[in-house]
């Protein structure tokens, strides 16, 4: 997803902007770009491809200015190219602009403009933004962007410099992120799309509201309102630093994140579960146990794996605190006519916070009148500040675009939610301890999966040059099978399908054969005889079966060609153990393929667009 930075001071902007745009590489992008202001004269560099293309083109020229502008641009309008990639200018160059989010009338905008005698040198709806600003720009940069916003629609976080104007940087957002950054004694400031990107030089930020425009100058920040009314702000601390941004030693982010995992269930539960009462609090929740014991419907809204982790809460809600659950895509929530009564509850789930499908969803339930409830890892993040209350992951940043240690987080968190319904509804204090130390267990199993990360680097090697997968679970493990062939397309763009594995004889079946091998999550419970039969199914049509088993299950190798086993749990929290085979799996298989793990092609770690 785009990515913004932006620096006005006294220090060469440069080195900054191109330090923010490598750590925003974590996104997703396709071209970068940079404006730098100096002396009246505005210089531009941008290139397809990566920030290290662009710092090869900018190190061959003198660099200089103290105030500038950087992007890193995720196509939507126009392909991946030179001149598609930001800042864009207005025809005579005197204003560069970069922009996240979708101007959505920029078709008849920009019509309207050629007709006016502008040309336009890109496919972008950014461009008509620039040409805009440029446009009502007499002098006075804040005026030309308030005049030039007051007629976009859609959504926007900017950022805009001007040529002779080397004093004041402009941002403004609506709908898409932007921080402000507070420099040394206040006497320079950053501007960005992610925290991450200036983290290294300040931990002092403001977040945005929509709405919102920020004028930065040399010694001075101002946050007003569209209609020019100034607005007080607070500012917060990152508690998060650059060397948490690091590998730390291993050869991706994703693998990092997936041996984070035992930290990050630890904490995601810590100080919630209390044990010796067999129940969770979750204070951010901001309802009190009436209201909470009130409810009898609970409406999951997500996308992508956190749509996985929601199917999980499903399972999980309904099976043990019998309330009853609907999961839907925050894409389809948000255009259809849903049913929201005043016992309805509404969860937003969310790694980043910013996705705009589960933003625009949760203003939808809001309109609604339904409270809403956000499960988000990114503090400060949008999802997080509008919701009327939440949970936060504290799983540290999650920079790998697969989304792993976020996942076993969340499905962490709607663990403790269904022991807070629970223990309020139909289980009994035992249940709920059994529950609660099985929870607290977690962390060290998990950690024992990983001690196999080599064996199932062996069974990836074996695999790694098939074309097409099949994942298949029951029960709780059915959303699980979906996030492994999730995990395995996205990452090594091999074809994969996820099934509930009693439906894949409804169709699904026609396509194994020996070629299409099966990663089935065949685990010692109430279904175990039934995944057999599934298994049986595969087989007989030449499928090879992966398969993910209870330590001491002795019948399972006689199913299948490699078994991967895993330490027992309760049913609801297996989920949180066999999933990391498979990241694993998917994982190895990648990089056995030579992908690009961490940024996967086409893909964005927040998708903050429509
Ligand atoms: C998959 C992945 C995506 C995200 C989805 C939602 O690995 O990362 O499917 O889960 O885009 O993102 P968040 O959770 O940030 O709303």
């Amino acid at each position: 997803m785009c990515g913004i930075v932006g620096y006005i001071g006294s220090r060469d902007a440069y080195p900054i902007l191109n330090e923010g745009l490598i750590a925003l590489e974590y996104r997703g992008y396709d071209s970068s770009g940079i404006a730098l202001v100096d002396k009246g004269k505005m210089t531009i560099y941008k290139t397809k491809g990566k920030v290290n293309n662009l710092k090869t083109l900018v190190d061959k020229k003198n660099a200089k200015g103290t105030i500038g502008i950087a992007h890193t641009r995720w196509a939507t309008h126009g392909v991946p190219s030179n001149v598609n990639a930001h800042p864009h200018t207005d025809c005579k160059n005197r204003i560069a602009l970069v922009h996240n989010g979708i101007i959505e009338n920029y078709t008849i905008l920009k019509e309207q403009l050629k007709k006016e005698g502008v040309t336009f040198k890109s496919e972008t709806d950014t461009e008509v933004l620039a040409q805009l600003v440029g446009k009502y720009y007499k002098g006075d940069l804040v005026e030309a962007v308030l005049a030039a916003l007051d007629i976009v629609e859609g959504t926007y976080g900017i950022a805009v410099v001007a040529a002779d104007n080397p004093d004041i940087l402009v941002g403004a957002r609506r709908g898409s992120p932007l921080v402000v950054g507070l420099g040394d004694d206040d006497k320079e400031f950053y501007l960005a799309s992610d925290a991450s990107a200036i983290v290294r030089h300040t931990k002092r930020v403001i977040y945005l509201k929509d709405n919102n425009l920020v004028v930065l100058t040399r010694d001075s920040h101002q946050i007003m309102d569209l209609d020019k009314k100034i607005l007080s702000h607070e500012v917060h601390h990152i508690d998060f630093d650059a060397s948490t941004l690091a590998k730390g030693g291993f050869d991706h982010f994703m693998l990092k994140e997936i041996f984070e995992q035992p930290e990050t269930v630890k904490n995601a539960m810590r100080g919630r579960l209390i044990v010796e009462d067999g129940t969770a609090r979750l204070d951010g929740l901001n309802l009190v146990m009436q209201e909470l014991r009130q409810i009898n419907r609970i409406i999951f809204a997500a996308c992508g794996t956190s749509w996985h982790a929601a199917l999980v809460g499903e399972y999980m809600i309904e099976e043990i605190a019998g309330v009853s659950v609907e999961v839907e895509y925050a894409s389809e929530f948000r255009y259809r006519n849903p049913i929201i009564d005043s016992q309805t509850l509404v969860f937003v789930i969310s790694q980043s916070g910013e996705t705009a499908d589960t933003l625009a969803a949760l203003r939808e339930a809001q309109r609604r009148g339904a409270t809403v409830l956000g499960i988000c890892n990114m503090v400060g993040s949008s999802i997080a500040r509008e919701s009327h209350g939440g949970v936060y992951l504290h799983a540290g940043p999650e920079i790998g675009v697969a989304s792993t240690k976020a996942f076993t987080s969340q499905i962490t968190v709607l663990a403790l939610l269904t022991l807070l319904l629970g223990r309020m509804r139909r289980i009994s204090h035992s249940d709920g301890v059994t529950i609660a130390k099985a929870l607290e267990d977690i962390p060290d199993q998990i950690k024992k999966i990983l001690k196999q990360n080599d064996s199932i680097k062996e069974i990836a090697k074996k695999y790694s040059r098939h074309d097409n997968f099949m994942y298949l679970g029951r029960s709780f493990n059915f959303p699980v099978a979906l996030e492994g062939a999730l995990k395995l397309k996205e990452i090594s763009y091999i074809h994969a399908e996820g099934y509930a594995a009693a439906e894949m004889k409804h169709g699904p079946i026609a396509l194994i054969d020996k070629d299409m091998p099966s990663v089935v999550i065949a685990l010692k419970d109430s279904i175990y005889d039934k995944v057999i039969s599934n298994i049986q199914e595969v087989k007989a049509r030449g499928g090879k079966i992966i398969a993910i088993a209870n330590e001491g299950d002795r019948e399972i190798k006689k199913h299948a060609h490699h078994v991967i086993y895993i330490p027992k749990t309760i049913d609801m929290l297996s989920p949180l153990l066999s999933v990391i085979p498979l990241q694993l799996l998917a994982y190895h298989i990648a990089a056995q393929r030579g992908c690009e793990i961490d940024q996967p092609r086409n893909l964005a770690k927040s998708v903050t667009v429509e």
